[in-house]
């Protein structure tokens, strides 16, 4: 079923990793995708890997600049009935010794849980109008932190409980809004040190965009499941196993800067 087909859609952050591979496959059900994101380059290469897309340049932790993003969409694609809140970035550290802790938390808290949130009530109303539905990307890690990456866990989970208040709300009012939970992907947001049970973002997309044409609010995807299920029931058990699993990975990263 290619419920995409003929709809217009935003996915933010789609010059890269998840967000590019979402808008190929949504491209190919005939859908109408734009993207944006920062670099013009990362862009410039996406239209010649999707021929077709458009691409908006933006940096949407800065509010002139999510203006103009919709601006330009409510002007030239009023038919607008898909945003996927998917652009985000993760920063390591050691909480003890980053000096400039504050600058650092600042950028992931604009980018992962500022800017989604903004953009689904700047675009309500034309969703609204749409009959569309918004998509709010997540994580596993929105269940259970790794110690490296804090504030990374700290947006996300802060993203899922604001998703599952907005979803009460637009849904008595025509929006329907999703939530995606990713396990790790292997994509440039790795930094070159993806884990060995990363899946591929072709993999990652294609299970995203079967959940959404389910109609499933919150769509789980591969060991994201697995967070959720033992996060419920055994909650110490799940933080402990997963700093174990993480510890090893952190040291290379670290390691190597
Ligand atoms: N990869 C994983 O293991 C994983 C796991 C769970 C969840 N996720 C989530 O999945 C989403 C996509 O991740 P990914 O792995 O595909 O990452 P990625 O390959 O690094 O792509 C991130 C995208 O976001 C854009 N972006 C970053 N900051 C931006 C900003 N301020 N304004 C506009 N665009 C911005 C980037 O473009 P520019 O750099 O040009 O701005 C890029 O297009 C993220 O929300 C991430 O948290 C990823």
């Amino acid at each position: 079923m290619e419920i995409f087909s003929g709809k217009t859609i935003l996915i933010t952050g789609g010059s890269s990793g998840i967000g590019l591979e979402m808008a190929r496959q949504l491209s190919l059900q005939k859908a109408r995708v734009i993207i944006c994101g920062r670099s013009r380059q990362k862009l410039d290469d996406t239209i010649k890997r999707i021929p077709g897309i458009i691409t908006v340049q933006c940096d949407l932790t800065k509010k002139d600049e999510r203006n103009m993003l919709f601006d330009r969409i409510s002007n030239d694609f009023p038919n607008l009935s898909v945003l996927v809140n998917n652009a985000g970035i993760v920063k390591r550290f050691f909480i003890s010794e980053t000096p400039s802790l504050e600058e650092s938390i600042r950028e992931e808290l604009e980018t992962n849980y500022i800017a989604p949130v903004v953009l689904s009530q700047l675009f309500f109303p034309l969703l609204n109008k749409n009959k569309g539905m918004i998509v709010n990307v997540s994580s596993g890690l929105a269940y259970c932190p790794i110690f490296a990456e804090p504030n990374y866990c700290a947006t996300k989970a802060a993203l899922h409980s604001f998703t599952q208040s907005m979803r009460i709300e637009f849904a008595g009012k025509g929006v329907k809004v999703s939530e995606i939970f990713y396990p790790a992907v292997d994509t440039p947001f790795q930094q070159g040190h993806a884990p060995k049970f990363a899946i591929s973002p072709e993999e990652a997309a294609s299970m995203a965009i079967k959940g959404l044409i389910s109609g499933k609010n919150e769509i789980r995807i591969g060991k994201a499941k697995v967070i959720y299920f033992m996060s419920r029931f055994f909650p110490a058990t799940i933080l402990r196993l997963m700093s174990k699993a993480v510890i090893e990975n952190a040291k290379i990263i670290f390691d190597s800067k």
